[in-house]
C-alpha cells in the first residue's frame, strides 16, 4: 500500500516549482492533495498533471497573505474531505534587499506571505488534527533562515521566524502527536531561484560551481525529504529543522 493511502495533504504554493514537486510526490505516494496556489492557471495544471499520472488532487486558489483566505482553505478542505492529514506550508515569496533597499510595503507582504499565513493555516488547522489524533506540518524554510545571505534581510528575517515558529509548534503539540518539521533549502532551481539569477546576472552554472556536491538542488530532492518528514517514517521527528543544501555554506 502506498504510504499516504487515505491521506489528504495541503500545498501551499502548489503552482511553483517546488511546491508542484510536494504536490505529485505526495500524490504519487497515494495522498489526495488540494493543490493550492494564488495562481489558477499553474494550480489547475499540476492537478491535470497529477490525475493523468494517476493521482487525486483539487485546485483551490487562495491569496494566503491574510487571515481570512486561510481560515476559509482549511473550512473548505474539511467540508469536502472531513480531515486534513498533511499540512505543506510551501508559498513563499522572495523580496530582495538590505534595509535601505527593501520598501515598507515588501516588508510587510514578506512577513504576510511567508510567516503570517503559517499562524493563520496551523491556528486553522490543528483543532482538527487533535481531533483526528495526529497529523504532520511541513515548514518551508530556508537556510538563510538559519545563515543569513547578505542583502536578503526580509526574506532571511522570515525564514528565521519560520525555523523558530516550527520548533516552538512542535514543542507545543507533540502530546497531540501533531509533527511540526521545517525543511531549509540551499538553492535551488525553480522560478524563484532562475528570477534572482536573471537580476544578479550569473547563470545556473554559477550558482552549480558554488555547490561543494557539484550543482545546485531539485524541487523533487525538497519534495522527497517533505515526504519522508510527513510519514510516519519520520514518527519521532517533531519541531525539527533539516537543511537540504549539497553542503554549500552561505557566503
Ligand atoms: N528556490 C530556492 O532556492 C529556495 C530555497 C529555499 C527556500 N525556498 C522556499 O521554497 C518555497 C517555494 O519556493 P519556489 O522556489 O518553488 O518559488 P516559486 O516562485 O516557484 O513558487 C512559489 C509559489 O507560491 C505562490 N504564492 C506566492 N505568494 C502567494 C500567496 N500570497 N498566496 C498563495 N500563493 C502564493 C506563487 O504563485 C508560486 O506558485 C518558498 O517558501 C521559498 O522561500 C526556495
Amino acid at each position: 500500500m502506498a504510504r499516504f493511502e487515505g491521506k489528504i495533504a495541503i500545498v501551499t504554493g502548489a503552482g511553483g516549482g517546488i511546491g508542484s514537486a510536494i504536490a505529485k510526490r505526495l500524490a504519487s505516494d497515494g495522498a489526495f492533495v488540494v493543490v493550492s496556489d494564488m495562481n489558477g492557471d499553474s494550480a489547475s495544471t499540476v492537478v491535470a498533471e497529477i490525475e493523468a499520472s494517476g493521482g487525486q488532487a483539487t485546485a483551490i486558489v487562495a491569496d494566503i497573505a491574510n487571515g481570512e483566505p486561510c481560515r476559509e482553505l482549511i473550512a473548505k478542505v474539511i467540508e469536502q474531505k472531513g480531515r486534513v492529514d498533511i499540512l505543506a506550508n510551501n508559498a513563499g515569496i522572495n523580496r530582495r534587499g538590505n534595509i535601505q533597499a527593501i520598501s515598507e510595503d515588501d516588508w510587510r507582504l514578506s512577513f504576510a506571505v511567508n510567516i503570517d499565513s503559517m499562524f493563520h493555516l496551523c491556528k486553522a488547522v490543528i483543532p482538527h488534527m487533535i481531533e483526528a489524533g495526529g497529523g504532520a506540518i511541513v515548514n518551508i524554510a530556508s537556510q538563510w533562515g538559519l545563515y543569513p545571505a547578505p542583502n536578503h534581510i526580509a526574506y532571511n528575517v522570515t525564514k528565521a521566524a519560520v525555523a523558530s515558529f516550527t520548533q516552538n509548534l512542535g514543542r507545543d503539540y507533540a502530546p497531540h502527536k501533531i509533527r511540526v518539521n521545517a525543511v531549509c533549502p540551499g538553492e535551488i532551481h525553480t522560478p524563484m531561484l532562475e528570477a534572482g539569477v536573471r537580476r544578479s546576472g550569473r547563470t545556473i552554472a554559477d550558482l552549480d560551481k558554488l555547490v561543494p556536491f557539484g550543482r545546485i538542488g531539485k524541487p523533487e530532492e525538497v519534495a522527497a525529504l517533505v515526504a519522508f518528514l510527513a510519514s510516519d517514517e519520520a514518527e519521532f521527528m517533531c519541531g525539527s529543522l533539516v537543511e537540504i543544501t549539497g553542503a554549500q555554506a552561505v557566503a
